[in-house]
């Protein structure tokens, strides 16, 4: 199964092929900033990719459309909108 791994000191997380990210760091206690709850409205819930973005889910429309809305950078995932494939490493500069 994939793992979730972190910059910062953290313990690894195992899920299964295809969860939600922003759905895998909550149910882990790990907070993810949000005024939309995953809905795809706000783009707060965005973490930096570290390593491995060939191995989260291809960007869709809405991610998309809220990239450039917001202007972010390639390096970021809106988390909400992405699913977990294959091994990654992600940050956020609140954690
Ligand atoms: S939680 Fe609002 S866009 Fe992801």
């Amino acid at each position: 199964m994939p793992l979730i791994r972190f910059r910062k000191p953290r313990p690894e997380i195992e899920v299964p092929a295809g969860t939600n990210l922003m759905q895998a760091l909550l149910g882990q206690g790990i907070p993810v900033a949000s005024s939309c709850r995953g809905d795809g409205v706000c783009a707060k819930c965005r973490v930096e990719v570290v390593e491995g973005n060939r191995n989260l889910s291809k960007e869709n429309d809405l991610e998309k459309f809220l990239r450039d809305r917001h202007q972010i950078e390639r390096n970021y995932r809106i988390s909400c909108q992405v699913t977990v494939e294959g091994d990654v490493t992600v940050d956020a500069g609140y954690w």
